[in-house]
């Protein structure tokens, strides 16, 4: 088995990855920044970074760290850059230095796209300094031996204090708060655990380069809520159908279909993504 590192490996995905890597009989080390994991370090600086793997010495770099506000991006763009693409120029650089053998994970985002979906790889939409910034990371992991995944992702969270997109409609759902839910943004996630599936399966098989990775299909944010609060058998009075383009206080500029066509993913793995009905009835059984 591969020595892997996990870096971001203290966030929202990084807590449901690694534990299936470690199920799955990996080693991994985790690498956290200010949450306590098994080496800290501040990935923005090449001197810690490099510090940090030549302590790991890894085979695979599954790369996690990120800065996903994207509110916080847009008005700290210097943020941005410093955590979505310092760390890949820094850990690539170190993949380049250390001359070992070495193969990289690059998780990206669906907003990289918009405009009528679904969407193929080649074609690029950037709308706002999040999604510039995951594009300027997919160029720098681009120059080593890497997959890039483009995705999305839902589910419960097993990190303290870091609330997923269902766990916020959840609490919501089950509070009886209104929410507005938007039937004019579209997308494609795939269930949290479907993701690191996914994720398990392409450090065996190591498919190079970009690749979209979602569910079949997709739907709606509101219709998304609506299928949720069924599977989770909770009342739906309090969901508002609403439109995001009549929303004038939403401060950034946001994609509204990010829905992926993610056939080179499933080609070059040989398998078949699920759709996106089947990971909410999936995903809900963890709410129960
Ligand atoms: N969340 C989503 O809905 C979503 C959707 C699509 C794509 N993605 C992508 O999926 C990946 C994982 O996202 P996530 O939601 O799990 O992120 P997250 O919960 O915000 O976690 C970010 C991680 O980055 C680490 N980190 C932050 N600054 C760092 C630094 N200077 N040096 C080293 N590590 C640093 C954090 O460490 P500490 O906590 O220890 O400080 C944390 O482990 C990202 O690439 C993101 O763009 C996320």
């Amino acid at each position: 088995m591969a020595k892997i590192l996990v870096t971001g490996a203290t966030g929202l995905l990084g807590s449901s990855l690694v534990p299936l890597l470690q199920e799955r009989g990996h080693h991994v080390l985790r690498l956290g920044h200010t949450h306590a994991a098994d080496l800290n370090a501040n990935l923005a600086s090449f001197v810690q970074t490099s510090f940090a793997l030549d302590q790991a010495r890894p085979e695979v770099i599954i790369n996690l760290t990120a800065l996903t506000n994207v509110d916080r991006c847009e008005s700290h763009p210097h943020e941005a850059y410093l955590l979505n693409v310092k760390p890949v120029e820094n850990l690539c650089a170190w993949m380049r230095v250390s001359g070992r053998p070495c193969y990289l994970i690059q998780i990206s985002s669906d907003q990289v796209y918009d405009g009528a979906g679904p969407h193929e790889e080649s074609i690029l939409t950037i709308r706002n300094y999040y999604a510039m910034s995951k594009l300027a990371g997919e160029f720098a992991a681009g120059a080593v031996p890497s997959s890039i995944f483009r995705t999305n992702f839902f589910g419960r969270s097993l990190r303290e204090g870091r609330a997923s997109f269902t766990d916020w409609l959840h609490g919501a759902l089950r509070g009886q708060t209104p929410i507005n839910v938007f039937e004019d943004v579209m997308f494609s996630p795939l269930g949290i655990g479907t993701l690191c599936n996914c994720i398990e399966r392409a450090i065996v098989k190591q498919p190079l380069g970009v690749f979209n990775l979602g569910s079949r299909d997709g739907m709606s944010k509101a219709d998304f809520a609506f299928a949720f609060a069924h599977a989770t058998k909770l009342p739906t009075t309090n969901l508002m159908r609403g439109k995001a383009s009549k929303v004038a206080t939403l401060a950034v500029r946001r994609p509204t279909d990010m829905r992926m066509q993610c056939e080179r993913f499933e080609s070059r793995m040989g398998l078949k993504l699920p759709r996106l009905i089947d990971e909410i009835q999936m995903v809900a059984h963890d709410y129960a």
